[in-house]
Order: C-alpha cells, then sequence, then structure tokens
C-alpha cells in the first residue's frame, strides 16, 4: 500500500519544548489513522506541520513528494485539507457560500479560504459534502442559525469539499452529543472507504477505537504506541498515559480555543 501521507523523524521544536519528538506516521489510500494522546501531546502540532503552518525537522512526504518549505496554500493545492479545533465560518456567508469562497473574493478573503481549503468552487462538490455528512439540509443557512455540532460539520463538509487526498481532523468530534458523534463516525468510515486517506485526532475513544484502521498514542511528542485499535486498547503504556486516569482530563482540551495564528 502506497501512503499518501508519509513522515519520518518529523519534530517540531517551541523553544525548550520538543513538541513534536520524532514522529514517523503514514496514512495509505482508504485508511482512516487516529492520533490520539493527552493534552499538549502534540497532536495539534503535528497537522500544522504537515500543513505547513509550524517549521520542523525531518520529512514529511505527500504522495511521495517532499513538502519541506511549501507553503500552506500549496499544500491546499496539493491535496491537503484540514479542520481546525474551533471551526470558523464567515459569518456573513451561507452555508453553501462558506464552502464554495471562490477566487474573485479580495484577496485576503480568497487567502482565508485557502487556509481551510481549497476553494471547490462547484456547487455539486459542496452541495455533495454536505449530504455526504447529513447535513444537506442547511445549505442555505447562515452560520448563526447553526448549532455548535453543525458548525463542526460544516467545518468538516468544508474540508471534503476540497476533494483532498489526506483530510485532517482536529477534534471534529468535539462539542457534538454522543448520538451526533456516532453518525459523524459513521460518515467519516465512509469517506475513508471512498478512499480518501484521513488523520483523525480526538478525544472521544469510543469513536476512535471503533472506526479507525490504525491508531497511533503519541505523549510528550513522541509515538508511545501505534497498531490497531485492539493492540492499542492492550498496550501497557496506553492504559497507563491514557485510557487509565488520563480520560476525563483529556475530555476538556484547554487548548480548544486556540487561535492558529500565521
Ligand atoms: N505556538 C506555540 N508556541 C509554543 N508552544 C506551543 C505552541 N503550540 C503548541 N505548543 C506547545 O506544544 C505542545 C503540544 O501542543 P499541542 O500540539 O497543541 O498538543 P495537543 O493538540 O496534543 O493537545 C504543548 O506543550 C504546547 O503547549
Ligand atoms: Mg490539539
Amino acid at each position: 500500500m502506497t501512503a499518501v501521507l508519509q513522515t519520518t523523524g518529523l519534530s517540531v521544536r517551541f523553544g525548550g519544548v520538543r513538541a513534536v519528538d520524532e514522529v514517523d506516521v503514514a496514512v495509505a489510500e482508504g485508511q482512516l489513522v487516529g492520533l490520539i494522546g493527552p493534552n499538549g501531546a502534540g497532536k495539534t502540532t503535528f497537522i500544522d506541520a504537515v500543513t505547513g503552518f509550524v517549521r520542523y525537522t525531518g520529512r514529511a512526504e505527500l504522495d511521495g513528494h517532499d513538502l519541506a518549505r511549501m507553503p500552506p496554500h500549496t499544500r491546499a493545492r496539493r491535496g491537503l485539507a484540514r479542520t481546525w479545533q474551533s471551526t470558523e465560518l464567515f459569518d456573513d456567508l451561507s452555508v453553501r457560500e462558506n464552502l464554495m469562497v471562490a477566487a474573485e473574493r479580495p484577496a485576503w478573503l480568497a487567502l482565508a479560504a485557502e487556509l481551510v481549503g481549497r476553494p471547490a468552487g462547484d456547487a455539486a462538490a459542496t452541495d455533495a459534502a454536505l449530504e455526504l455528512l447529513g447535513i444537506g439540509a442547511l445549505v442555505d443557512a447562515m452560520p448563526s442559525e447553526l448549532t455548535q455540532g453543525q458548525r463542526k460539520l460544516v467545518g468538516v463538509a468544508r474540508a471534503i469539499a476540497m476533494r483532498p487526498r489526506l483530510l485532517c481532523l482536529d477534534e471534529p468530534a468535539a462539542g457534538l452529543d454522543t448520538h451526533e458523534s456516532q453518525e459523524l463516525g459513521r460518515r467519516l468510515r465512509q469517506i475513508a472507504d471512498s478512499g480518501t486517506a484521513t488523520l483523525l485526532i480526538d478525544h472521544d475513544m469510543g469513536l476512535v477505537l471503533t472506526i479507525c484502521d490504525l491508531i497511533v498514542v503519541l505523549e510528550f511528542g513522541k509515538v508511545i504506541a501505534a497498531g490497531t485499535p485492539d493492540e492499542v486498547r492492550r498496550d501497557p503504556l496506553v492504559v497507563k498515559a491514557y485510557l487509565g486516569g488520563g480520560v476525563a482530563s483529556a475530555a476538556v482540551d484547554e487548548r480548544d480555543q486556540r487561535e492558529v495564528s500565521t
């Protein structure tokens, strides 16, 4: 299986902190890979590095192409899509327009659109992405009319409308109730099964253990375990570091509201 994403020895330092420390992760076509770990483990920073928002050392390849020195918008054009822990929507645009934010918009808005995903450009891809997430009925709604959970789903739809090679999701289930979370899980599985390589960060262990093909567990920036959900569930290091005492505290990520500035 050829990897869509392959990182080798990927590392990010913030001053003295090794936020991501020699991380090797591979995600293949059709694969859904979970990235879990306690708060501050480096999960978001890993996605920031892959999508071009922080500098890293080591290697990251998309479809075999080295991503080094490629700015975020170029990576987006090559097929890297991501969502953010806090979903930003343009409040004066409808849901459909939020997905379509087009190139003829002012430069800053076009840039902002590229940062969250290459504008899909065509209404068909936009509407299909909304349908895929079960929120087709919201296509003409305004962001102010949406629940927190629906805003999250629109954020995921926006990334999917890019028809990405690799979809990176940063806690898409945060703020969803159990039923919504299960529903999202079912749909993410479908998206992966249709071929899209997907990297999923989430604190909902039920969700991650149920839908992922492989799980990578980070602690203090390092991979402490990797394998199938069954392997990871039984791993003594994981039980100790994360599944044991950490679940309750991990449920509330104090970095949820972090604004990622560039
Ligand atoms: N922009 C930044 N500047 C300095 N330190 C940061 C920055 N972003 C994250 N960190 C630190 O890097 C580590 C990993 O954070 P993060 O990737 O947000 O973890 P997670 O997403 O797993 O909760 C933490 O120690 C965090 O405080
Ligand atoms: Mg995070």
